[in-house]
């Protein structure tokens, strides 16, 4: 006789220790919640529960229940509801937030828009700005100064996702202003700042950072809504552009053209969205990449002599394909997501009661997936803390036996998994591979100070490289 299985509910799991009353959203409160999670999985196991003022959430770092989760996305689960929420409220509503249907109807242009064909064509803005900032460092290492890493190459990733997204040349790579950079700079901090806030004091009382938004958000609309027009009638005097278009706004006017038609705010939405995920989540996994080449002279000089290999006295490869023989830096970008993914943790919540591997899951329960704890388990990698890129490269390392590839989340996962993947993959190589090619580093502050901070994505506080010139 076989028994039947029996079914765990939220009650039946562990806890770590909290507030009687605020429960445990006193630690929670804090730079660096993944990390506080992380500490609450080895304290209780890969499923657990916690609660903010009595409100409870389940944690899971199963990686089986976790892809089971992003897997049966949109119908049974949906983003975490304050993310979709807190950018309704600002006016976006594309692919990043939208859900069932209408999530259904802005993927698949935004995933076309994004295919590997598009973001090849994309290639000539890509080593422009890369160009731009070796210039610039260049001239930085004979100044003999440190430089802040994350701050580079956020500029890096803004100027080539503007002009990626609808042909908008900025250069704040050499520090020009410009009002579009300035009200995005106070956009981003305050969407991170909205979601993560325990409580939405701006329903109530607007401050001054309240209104700054504001004024910021009807500024940058106005000027999207302008670029699509301009972008729509570009479309029609220049027919070849349907089938090469320059950049993201003008190819997915191409892709939604095909489908039913969409509005102006909802173009205006997704071409927000691709400046919402696609900056600071590339510049911070390309800053992570510097923090272990800084360490790692040994793998510069190889990212080095395969540079010089493949694309001998230019500064930056000639052209996209010559990326693809990049082997040794994209695994140095792929080894660099599996121990600091910028999105170490997701957030979902069910849209109907459901039981995955006998874990009975009601209706609207958050759960937070803590999907970089299976990245960094010796069962799924070898020596998993250590930074070992080899471990990517075919025929790779052979004392490194245990090598799971597809508990790698770091760009999420299902239906939903990012589709930016080819541009941050593109800009990730192109960046290790030529910086690595002009410039020795080292780590001007000691390991230890350079800490992971979480503000809607994990980025390295405190990373002051210098550099000398090859
Ligand atoms: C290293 C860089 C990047 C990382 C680590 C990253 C990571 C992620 C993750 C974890 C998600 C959530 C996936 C899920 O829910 O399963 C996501 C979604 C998304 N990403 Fe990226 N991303 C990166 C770069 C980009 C870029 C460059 C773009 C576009 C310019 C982009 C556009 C998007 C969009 C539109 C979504 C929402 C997809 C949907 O909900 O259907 N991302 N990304």
């Amino acid at each position: 006789m076989t028994v039947a299985p029996q079914i765990k509910k939220i009650a039946d799991l562990p806890s770590p220790k909290g507030h009687f009353i605020l429960g445990h959203l006193p630690q929670f409160n804090a730079n660096n919640k993944h990390q506080v999670l992380e500490r609450w999985v080895e304290e209780c196991g890969d499923l657990f529960q916690i609660n903010f003022v009595g409100k409870k959430f389940v944690v899971s770092a199963d990686a089986e229940l976790n892809d089971e989760i992003m897997r049966l996305r949109p119908t049974q689960f949906k983003r975490f509801y304050k993310i979709t929420e807190i950018l309704e409220e600002m006016g976006i509503l594309g692919v990043f937030n939208a859900e069932g249907e209408t999530w259904a109807r802005h993927r698949r242009p935004a995933s076309e828009a994004l295919n590997l064909k598009k973001v090849r064509s994309f290639y000539p803005i890509i080593a422009d700005k890369m160009q731009n900032l070796l210039n610039k460092w260049g001239e930085t290492a004979k100044e003999n100064k440190a430089i802040d890493v994350q701050k580079e190459f956020m500029k890096f990733t803004v100027d080539i996702t503007t002009e990626i997204a609808f042909g908008y040349k900025l250069d704040t790579i050499n520090n020009k202003a410009d009002d579009f950079q300035e009200h995005l700079e106070h956009i981003f901090p305050m969407v991170n700042e909205r979601i993560t806030a325990p409580l939405p004091t701006w329903r109530f009382i607007k401050k001054k950072k309240d209104k700054k938004l504001d004024r910021a958000l009807n500024a940058i609309e106005t000027l999207i809504y302008r670029f699509i027009d301009e972008a729509k009638q570009r479309l029609k005097d220049q027919p070849e552009l349907v089938e090469n278009p320059s950049n993201f706004l003008e190819a997915l006017l191409v892709e939604q053209e095909k489908e039913s038609s969409f509005s102006d705010k909802e173009i205006y939405s997704n071409v927000f969205s691709m400046l919402l995920a696609g900056e600071d989540t590339t510049s911070n996994s390309i800053s992570w990449s510097l923090y272990f080449l800084a360490q790692h002279p040994e793998m510069v000089e190889k990212v080095r002599e395969e540079a010089n290999l493949v694309y001998g006295s230019n500064a930056v490869p000639e052209k996209d394909q010559d990326l693809t023989q990049l082997k040794y830096a994209n695994a140095i970008a792929q080894e660099t997501m599996r121990l600091k993914p910028v999105t170490p943790n997701l957030y979902f919540q069910a849209n109907e009661e459901l039981t995955i591997q006998n874990f009975l899951i009601p209706k609207d329960t958050v759960m937070m997936l803590q999907n970089k704890v299976a990245q960094t388990r010796e069962e799924n990698f070898s020596n998993a803390n250590e930074f070992i890129p080899e471990r990517w490269m075919r025929g790779g390392c052979p004392m490194h036996e245990n090598h799971s590839p597809e508990v790698i989340k770091a760009f999420g996962g299902g239906p939903r998994y990012c589709p930016g993947k080819n541009l941050a993959m593109h800009e990730m190589t192109i960046a290790i591979s030529t910086l690595c090619k002009a410039f020795n580093f080292e780590l001007a502050v000691k390991k230890e100070e350079v800490e992971e901070q979480f503000s809607f994505t994990m980025y390295p506080k405190n990373l002051l490289v210098k550099l000398t010139s090859v």
